[in-house]
């Protein structure tokens, strides 16, 4: 019995019992998934809550922050300006109402912050960046009695932990609250936003609660598609009554804001809820509205409607990746059939801008927050090489006869020859930011470089790339050059999978540890989701240091395009990842760096597929890999130095591999169905 929970839950027909008969969020369908689709006790580490209807957990003291009682507690607020503030534990979002009782005339106040950092009869900002503050909400009454007040449907709080409570009386009014629920709002088509389709399980507790992090922010992403923040911005208040797109669901930026579409985003934000969750029908009609609002030249906007920002060829080349992804998971080759005329116009869009050195020359500026775009940059070139090849899969899998695929491979061989001419830096050891003399050697750019085989695994360039990363690390994560004082763990997403593409395990678990770590076990944060971006003096006013003057409580605690570790954890050190359409073919090529076990799987429409490994003595490993039978795989073992590899029990002679640093790397192709490996 090697594995007897991965057996026992093999064996478990009978799904998990959580609450069933729920109703998903207003009027939409309960299209998603009822149960889990592995039942384990790894589902501790959920934050999902397993109601749709939740209700604070304690409550603080405004003035000293502490927590003063768990919820249900002290309810009377006596006079004017009385607070209590009270914690719902994790990020939530959506409707509550307040039940309470009063003695006259007066209002009370509901305030709404993420970060504890920002309590008060104010709540954090959600529109204020560039128009006024958020404030409150007030439930007026102008006598004695009994109420139920539920915030109006545009005033759906997205994102939120701590919700202050606030008596405003003229007189002497006092207040009892009676009772408090919040109706979540986000993963509108769920009935149990605990049935998650993908699982993962190591030897590290920390780890563990990232990866579930991550997962969690990305629920909190998936939102009624009504719900998008309202354009033009409020002057003061807030108002989430846009409509985002079709379908009932969709993937926007962040759970109290943008609340837009952000394909950029979607880069990171797609494959670790593809692992996790296992949502893409909010991922399908996110990108379906990019198509159905392309601009006639061929372009797509940088963000989905209403907001409907314009002029980012970076983005634009992420609308394409995104499809890319979503049809490596799903295989709707329907889907992909209906946009791909639109997907050639955009193709032609972007390398029409491609010049005669053979780099793009960007002219659509606008980007993730790095501080400079545009002209030859690097992060640009490097996203469209990706998008080339990305772009000459699409084309096999819609069935395309006129050689386009090869076409999109030639033009990206030409295009990373222009990129190692004109970008690299080889006195320094990385690439530039652009092709003209810079001495800033970008996270973005580089760490895209590795993931994205600008330069290969082994070579010299790529290690030397990685190296030269770790200069920016500090003991909270790593301070982007191209953003200067700030850590943004959205391009440290590209990090940690760059330094796993070539090898660099220890790297990206520590870079995971320092800065996912140091957010997720901040008591002022959710300590449930993945911030947007945050300082290196560890404050939380992501952006506030280059000469943006804006309230620093208007950052997003719960920002999908930060959970890279979620799919990072899944498909490199577990190993586990699909490498055509819905997992026709599959591959596990574990990282083991210091862990002593992992585990995990996830779902596509052929079925389930999962893997374990497990460290059983000094260098003595144990992997077993279980998909569907109708599969093809390939195992890429790590080097193996020792006198034992078995597969499936038979004798895997030396010599089959090739040499890996004193070792010998296998790499085996096996059908679908169970393998176990051993290696000693
Ligand atoms: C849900 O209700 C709103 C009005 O409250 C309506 O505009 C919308 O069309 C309804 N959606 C569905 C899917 O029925
Ligand atoms: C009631 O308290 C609020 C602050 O909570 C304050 O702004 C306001 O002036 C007070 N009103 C009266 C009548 O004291
Ligand atoms: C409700 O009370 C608040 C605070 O006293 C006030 O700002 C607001 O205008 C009132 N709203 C209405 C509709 O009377
Ligand atoms: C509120 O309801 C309770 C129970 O129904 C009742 O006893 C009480 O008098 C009501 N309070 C007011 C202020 O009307
Ligand atoms: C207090 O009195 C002021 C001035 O009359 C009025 O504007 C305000 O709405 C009152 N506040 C409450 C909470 O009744
Ligand atoms: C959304 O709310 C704003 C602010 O109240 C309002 O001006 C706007 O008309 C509303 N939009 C829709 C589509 O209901
Ligand atoms: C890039 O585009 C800008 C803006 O259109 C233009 O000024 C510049 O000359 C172009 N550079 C190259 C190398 O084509
Ligand atoms: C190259 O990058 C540097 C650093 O971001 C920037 O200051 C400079 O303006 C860029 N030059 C061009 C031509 O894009
Ligand atoms: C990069 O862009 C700058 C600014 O347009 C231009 O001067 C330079 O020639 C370009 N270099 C290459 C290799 O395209
Ligand atoms: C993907 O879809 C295509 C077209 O419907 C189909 O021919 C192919 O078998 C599917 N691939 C898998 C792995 O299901
Ligand atoms: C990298 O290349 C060197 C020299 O060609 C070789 O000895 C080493 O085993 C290779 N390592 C990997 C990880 O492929
Ligand atoms: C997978 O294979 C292993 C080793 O042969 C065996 O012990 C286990 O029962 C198999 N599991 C399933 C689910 O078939």
């Amino acid at each position: 019995m090697l594995f007897p929970h991965l057996l026992t839950s093999l064996a478990t027909t009978s799904l998990l019992g959580f609450a069933t008969a729920q109703t998903c969020w207003k009027n939409t369908t309960c299209s998603g998934p009822i149960d889990t689709a592995f039942p384990g006790s790894w589902e501790t580490n959920i934050y999902a809550p397993s109601s749709r209807t939740v209700s604070p957990k304690s409550v603080l003291s405004l003035a000293t922050r502490e927590v003063i009682s768990s919820y249900p507690g002290p309810s009377l607020l006596s006079s004017n300006g009385s607070t209590y503030v009270f914690d719902f534990g994790i990020e939530v979002g959506g409707l509550v109402t307040v039940k309470y009782s009063t003695t006259g005339p007066g209002s009370l106040g509901l305030a709404f912050t993420e970060a504890k950092t920002y309590i008060g009869q104010w709540s954090d900002s959600s529109n204020g960046k560039f128009a006024g503050p958020d404030g409150a909400l007030y439930s007026n009454f102008t006598s004695a009695g009994n109420y139920s007040y539920t915030m109006p449907d545009l005033s759906l709080r997205g994102g939120f932990r701590y919700l202050s409570l606030f008596l405003l009386t003229n007189g002497s009014t006092s207040l009892n609250i009676q009772d408090i629920s919040l109706n979540i709002g986000f993963a509108p088509t769920w009935s149990n936003l605990r049935a998650y389709q993908g699982y993962f399980h190591c030897s590290d507790e920390t780890l563990n609660k990232i990866w579930y992090s991550g997962a969690y922010t990305l629920q909190t992403n998936a939102v009624p598609v009504g719900t998008g923040r309202h354009v033009p911005f409020l002057t003061t208040g807030w108002a989430n009554n846009g409509t985002l797109g079709p379908g009932d669901t969709i993937i926007v930026d962040g759970a109290k804001r943008d609340r837009a579409v952000w394909p950029g985003d979607m880069g990171i934000a797609v494959p670790s809820s593809f692992v996790s969750v296992g949502d893409l029908d909010s991922v399908k009609n996110a990108l379906q509205v990019m198509y159905n609002y392309q601009n006639s030249d061929g372009s797509f906007p940088e963000a989905g409607p209403p907001l409907l920002q314009q002029g980012s060829d970076t983005y634009h080349m992420w609308s394409m990746i995104g499809t890319y992804n979503y049809v490596l998971y799903s295989n709707d080759t329907t889907f992909l059939a209906q946009n791909w005329a639109k997907y050639l116009k955009a193709m032609n869009y972007i390398y029409g801008k491609v010049g005669t050195s053979g780099l793009l020359n960007v002219t659509g500026i606008r980007d993730w927050a790095r501080w400079q775009q545009g002209f030859n940059n690097s992060e640009a070139n490097i996203i469209l090489y990706h998008t080339l090849n990305t772009g000459a899969d699409l084309a096999t899998w819609v069935g395309d006869t006129t050689n386009l695929s090869s076409t999109y491979i030639a033009r990206a061989t030409t295009l990373k020859t222009a990129i190692q001419t004109y970008c690299y830096d080889s006195a320094y050891g990385a690439f530039k930011d652009n092709a003209t003399a810079t001495s800033l050697h970008p996270q973005d750019a580089n760490s895209m470089a590795l993931l994205f085989g600008i330069t290969s695994a082994n070579s010299t360039q790529a290690q030397s790339i990685s190296s030269n990363l770790l200069k920016n690390w500090t003991p909270i994560g790593a301070e982007t050059p191209e953003l200067p004082g700030n850590i943004s763990p959205f391009i440290s997403s590209f990090e940690i999978q760059g330094h796993l593409t070539i090898g660099q395990t220890d790297r990206a678990l520590e870079l995971i540890r320092r800065s996912w770590g140091w957010y997720l076990t901040n008591p002022n944060g959710s300590e449930s989701t993945v911030i947007e971006g945050y300082l290196t003096n560890g404050s939380f006013g992501y952006r506030s240091s280059r000469g943006y003057s804006y309230d620093t409580s208007y950052v997003s605690h719960s920002h999908g395009w930060s959970s890279g570790p979620t799919s990072a954890l899944t498909n490199f050190i577990l190993g586990l990842s699909v490498t055509s359409p819905a997992g026709g073919t599959w591959k596990l090529a574990p990282q083991f760096g210091d862990l002593t076990s992992a585990e995990g799987g996830f779902v596509t429409s052929l079925g389930k597929y999962r893997a374990q490994w497990i460290k059983s003595g000094k260098e003595y490993y144990t992997l077993n890999v279980q998909t569907p039978e109708s599969t093809t795989g390939a195992l890429v073992l790590p080097s193996w130095a020792g006198k034992v590899l078995k597969v499936d029990g038979k004798t895997v002679s030396k010599g089959r591999g090739k040499a890996v640093g004193g070792g010998e790397q296998v790499t085996l192709t096996v059908k679908g169905g169970n393998h176990t490996v051993v290696m000693g």
